[in-house]
């Protein structure tokens, strides 16, 4: 029910108004978000890379209903990999793009438009030694983003997708992309989604997750682990083990902010471990689905407000 409450917030422009005029909001913020400029997620970057993780950056955003504003977020990622090559950081840092950010909500042609913007920023980090993954969001857009990432996969193989395990489509859409050279990274799902179309019970999205990561670990393609569940990263250490696959041929991946201690236990054990970190001005849609996935950051909020408003 409060989960539900906060997603539909998420997609609020009132509350999104209220929310960035709202200082107290800022200590939340910062737990999850690293910053509003180019330097502050290099900076970021940078230390985490020193720690031994990955990196995949994502300039947020979404849901963009203005031409200019999805140029100036494509222009904001081919800035931010030009910092990041700059910095030396492409081999160990991607970038993370929300199509309805580049334009794919834009009534009439934006599909075309977010395909020729994620395509602009897919060029710039493959002549830079780096790539993209293409974020997923509500489920009435996950035939044209699966069809975004087709076109750009032609030209570069490594693009990546991420799939829902809540959607019931899912597993056959793991099987499409359990193939050779593809990387996909398996979440829950962060979305209000109907029960028509997705799980919404906690244990039947687990399950769901355990049956698209078996698909994922047998396939041919480079499964990315995107959960903070210690039970689903522990069922994917063993289902590595089963399939024998060698280390590096997949990924545990986990957002700037939770759990940074496990994060840092299994990059010192030796897994490639991959942080999600967002950057910009942006934050309120992502920082509510943060809350909606752990109400008890609510409480951090209260004290936020409580003692700095
Ligand atoms: P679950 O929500 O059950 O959490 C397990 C445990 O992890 C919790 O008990 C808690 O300890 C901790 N935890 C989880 N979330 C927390 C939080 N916000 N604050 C504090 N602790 C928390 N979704 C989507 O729809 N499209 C996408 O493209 C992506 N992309 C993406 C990338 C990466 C790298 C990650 C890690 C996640 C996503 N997601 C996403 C979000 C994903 O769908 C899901 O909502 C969250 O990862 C939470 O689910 P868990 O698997 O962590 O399990």
């Amino acid at each position: 029910m409060l989960r539900s409450v906060l997603l539909s917030a998420s997609r609020s422009d009132r509350l999104r108004q209220v929310a960035t005029d709202a200082p107290p909001a800022r200590a939340m913020v910062d737990r999850f978000v690293a910053g509003e400029t180019t330097d502050d997620a290099v900076r970021a970057t940078s230390g985490l890379v020193e720690s031994g993780r990955l990196v995949t950056i994502d300039h947020l955003g979404e849901d963009t209903l203005d031409l200019e504003q999805a140029g100036r977020t494509r222009d904001a990622y081919l800035a931010l990999l030009d910092a990041l090559g700059d910095a030396g950081l492409t081999g160990s840092a991607e970038v993370s793009v929300k199509l309805s950010a580049v334009g794919q909500a834009l009534p009439g042609d934006g599909e075309k438009i977010g395909l020729e913007y994620a395509h602009a920023i897919a060029e710039k980090a493959d002549a830079l030694g780096t790539t993209l993954t293409l974020d997923m969001e509500d489920h009435t857009t996950t035939d044209s983003t699966l069809g975004t990432l087709r076109e750009l996969r032609a030209e570069f193989p490594s693009t990546g997708a991420v799939i829902q395990a809540y959607l019931h489509r899912s597993e056959a859409d793991c099987r499409d992309l359990a193939v050779g050279g593809s990387r996909v990274r398996l979440c829950k799902g962060a979305y209000s989604e109907p029960q028509s179309v997705a799980f919404v019970d906690k244990a039947d999205i687990d399950k769901a997750y355990v049956r698209c990561l078996k698909i994922l670990m047998q396939g041919e393609g480079y499964p990315m682990l995107a959960t903070h569940d210690p039970r689903l990263v522990e069922i994917g250490g063993a289902l590595a083990i089963r399939n024998e696959r060698e280390p590096g041929s997949y990924e545990f991946q986990m957002l700037y902010g939770v759990r940074p201690d496990e994060q840092q236990r299994l990059a010192d054990q030796g897994d490639r471990m991959r942080v999600y970190v967002p950057y910009g001005t942006e934050w309120y849609g992502y920082l509510v689905r943060r809350l909606a996935e752990k109400p008890a950051n609510l409480s951090l909020l209260a004290r936020a407000l409580v003692s700095k408003g």
